[in-house]
């Protein structure tokens, strides 16, 4: 008999952490399947079942895990981001396509065995569209999931092409076997805006300007920021994006017409980031020294995104707005973490 559990890859990452001590508060017996490049920390270890210091590309591991567990979910949160895929075009294509369809026939093989369905939770990005310049990107306002989708990094080209693959799996997988299985892959996907964590930070994204202006703030040092003062982008805080999570993975199936769903929380530029940070970091210093390359990748995101779809279908919500995430989530618990 197998064990029925929840695996988690990229555990280590920043979503990762939120997520574990999530699951795991709103349910203690949770087994949790924690998958990392790297080793998890302590404390997040002793909130799993098991935690593996491996590679998605390793399909020997990914076997061996499918022999020894049921998994009911898989949150996939495992990738390489924009920035660093952008150096690494071939490494980005292989972690973050061919490790998800990894991962998707692990989901497949064990739903088609069980004869359940196994739920595939899928961090997509603003990085799936891709706008010409700043000029239309700033007159487009709200983009919807079927607008300007024509990414221009490796890494939104990846997330894109696996928001299909998982449709694929869910919908047509294997649709001229002459029986149907009675388990399939029931995916489900989010577009994230740039993600803001008090208790980490980001490695190798763009839209990581945000989250480093704090932190860097917090621990009284100068930032170089990367795009000028008016770039823009949607961000939310890391417990809205959780929660989220958490919600479409709770939602019925039968609500779900699109299986990849925008969410947003508030679009803010640079300067407006810079200016709530100086509220509670008197001393912050920032230079605006922009980077054309990553200036770019920004210009080409939407300045904001429609998230009526998410809304109407599973009930999405955010909690934090701009000045309510600072105040009574980010700069409590930043402080309480570089005070210690
Ligand atoms: N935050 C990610 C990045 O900047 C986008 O999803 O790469």
């Amino acid at each position: 008999m197998s064990t029925k559990a929840v695996l988690i890859t990229g555990a280590n990452g920043e979503i990762g952490h939120g997520l574990i001590t999530q699951l795991t508060e709103r349910n203690p017996n949770l087994r949790v399947v924690a998958l990392d490049v790297h080793p998890v920390n302590k404390e997040l270890k002793e909130r799993c079942h098991e935690t593996i210091v491996g590679d998605i590309m390793d399909t020997v591991m990914i076997d061996r895990l499918a022999a020894f567990y049921d998994f009911q979910s898989i949150y996939h949160l495992a990738a390489i981001l924009s920035t660093k895929a952008e150096r690494e075009p071939v490494l980005g294509h292989r972690i973050n396509v061919d490790g998800t369809l990894n991962l998707l026939e692990l989901a497949a093989r064990q739903s088609r065995a069980s004869g359940e369905n196994v739920k595939f939770l899928f961090p997509s990005s603003i990085a799936a569209y891709g706008l010409p310049d700043v000029e239309t990107k700033m007159r487009a306002g709200k983009v919807k999931e079927d607008e300007w989708s024509s990414a221009r990094t490796m890494y939104g080209i990846n997330k894109k092409y696996c928001e299909d693959l998982g449709r694929y799996y869910n919908w047509y997988y294997r649709q001229t076997d002459p029986q149907s299985a009675a388990g399939h892959v029931d995916f489900r996907a989010i577009r994230f805006p740039g993600l803001i964590s008090a208790v980490t930070l980001p490695t190798g994204g763009t839209s990581d300007y945000g989250p480093e202006m704090m932190h860097f703030a917090a621990q009284g040092k100068e930032y170089n920021c990367f795009v000028p003062e008016t770039a823009t982008l949607p961000f939310m805080v890391m417990v809205d994006a959780i929660n989220a999570l958490l919600q479409l993975e709770a939602a019925p199936a039968k609500n779900l017409t699109a299986l990849v769903y925008n969410i947003g929380a508030f679009s803010v530029t640079a300067k407006e980031f810079y200016d709530v940070i100086k509220k509670y970091f008197p001393g912050a210093k920032v230079n605006f020294a922009p980077d054309a390359l990553r200036q770019k990748i920004v210009d080409s995101w939407p300045a904001d995104v429609d998230d009526s779809l998410a809304k109407r279908e599973w009930g999405w919500k955010h909690e934090y707005d701009f000045h309510r995430a600072f105040e009574e989530y980010l700069i409590p618990a930043v402080k309480q973490r570089y005070q210690k």
